[in-house]
């Protein structure tokens, strides 16, 4: 039986994917990757819709697929590949703009986040589309499934719809994707600030880098907002500090928040946060410096890359082929 496919990815706009990117996300792409025919993309178009500083971006982009790599992602399971290797993800957001309404574009709260930070006039229309390219991303791999955070439950509602639309309006042609969120880790807040997911545009203090270094690492957890009780307890709405801490144990350890909180009974915040401290470290430490060594041979890791786009290529144009063609499009002679 051939296996369901499955598309997800990540934007390369920082030196380091987070701990909420890595439980929140990659954590289960390398468990899906065994029952599904995976493409694990970097999304180095989605990156610019924000500026980046050109080299950067290129280091960016070689430092996330080096993440993917060290944290399991197999290559010759898995497709790994760039975004901007694939033509047709730009050539499909063409046409799925076509059939997104302006309103329905501006609704996306995500959107409204970023472009009231960079104000109207620095919001690019790039910005404004990007869920449209998010679109054409996992459309053309005709994905069942979508592993993500919750942060992206509108974008692959959206996706939906698009795909919906244009089946009714042009015949079957796009697989409906499901988003496949854990509720566990769908959402990993921010040490300093426990109310707001974690992410790369926070306060750098409440963010923990797969790729800091360990002493780094170590002090961010330890001055991780908590509060005057003084109980450890899971109670998100009241102790949202100590309830992340708990659920960040939680994902990497595998022991529930009951027995944790039963292990910790008539300890302080000091002995949680060495704790958490310590799964942390076991986790990531390893993804670190499996993620350094394959970065100190780029030639590799681009060699991995082309074959990952190869892979990629051969899907998405067979999509976006038959996209063409139900829409109107005279055959390219080639
Ligand atoms: P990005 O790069 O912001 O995040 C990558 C993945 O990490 C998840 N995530 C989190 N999960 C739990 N807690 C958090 N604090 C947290 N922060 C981030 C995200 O939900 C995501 O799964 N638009 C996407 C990139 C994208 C994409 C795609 C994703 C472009 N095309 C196609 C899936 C399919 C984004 O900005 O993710």
């Amino acid at each position: 039986m051939t296996k369901p496919n499955l598309l997800s990815g990540m934007q390369p706009s920082a030196g380091s994917l987070h701990l909420g990117n890595y439980l929140g996300a990659l954590v289960n792409w390398t468990k899906m990757q065994d029952d599904y025919n995976a493409f694990y993309c970097v999304v180095d178009l989605h990156a610019i819709t924000v500026p980046q500083e050109p080299a950067q971006l290129r280091q960016n982009t070689r430092i996330t697929a080096a993440q993917y790599l060290a944290a399991g992602i197999n290559e010759n399971k898995s497709a790994l590949f760039v975004q901007s290797h694939v033509p047709a993800h730009a050539q499909l957001a063409w046409v799925l703009m076509t059939l997104t309404g302006f309103g329905e574009a501006g609704r996306m709260t995500q959107f409204k986040d970023k472009s009231q930070k960079a104000g109207a006039d620095a919001a690019s229309v790039g910005l404004f589309t990007y869920p449209v390219l998010q679109a054409a991303d996992i459309l053309l791999y005709q994905p069942k499934a979508v592993p993500v955070g919750e942060d992206q439950r509108q974008h692959l509602e959206l996706t939906r719809d698009l795909a919906n639309r244009f089946n009714s309006r042009f015949g079957e042609t796009f697989v409906i994707p499901e988003a496949v969120i854990l509720k566990e880790t769908a959402k990993i807040y921010d040490l300093q600030n426990p109310e707001a997911k974690m992410s790369k545009s926070g306060d750098p203090k409440g963010l923990v880098n797969i790729m800091d270094e360990s002493s780094l690492i170590a002090k961010k957890i330890k001055s991780a907002v908590t509060d005057l009780d003084g109980v450890v307890r899971f109670d998100r709405e009241n102790k949202p500090g100590v309830s992340n801490l708990l659920g960040i144990h939680s994902a990497i350890s595998g022991q529930s928040v009951e027995s944790l909180t039963a292990h910790f009974e008539g300890q302080g915040y000091g002995a949680l946060k060495t704790e958490v401290l310590e799964v942390v470290l076991g986790a990531i430490e390893p993804i670190r410096d499996r993620a350094n060594e394959l970065l100190a041979d780029p030639a590799e890791l681009d060699r991995l890359l082309a074959k990952g786009a190869a892979k990629a290529n051969e899907q998405a144009e067979k999509t976006l082929g038959i996209v063409y063609d139900r829409i109107g499009f005279i055959p390219a002679r080639r």
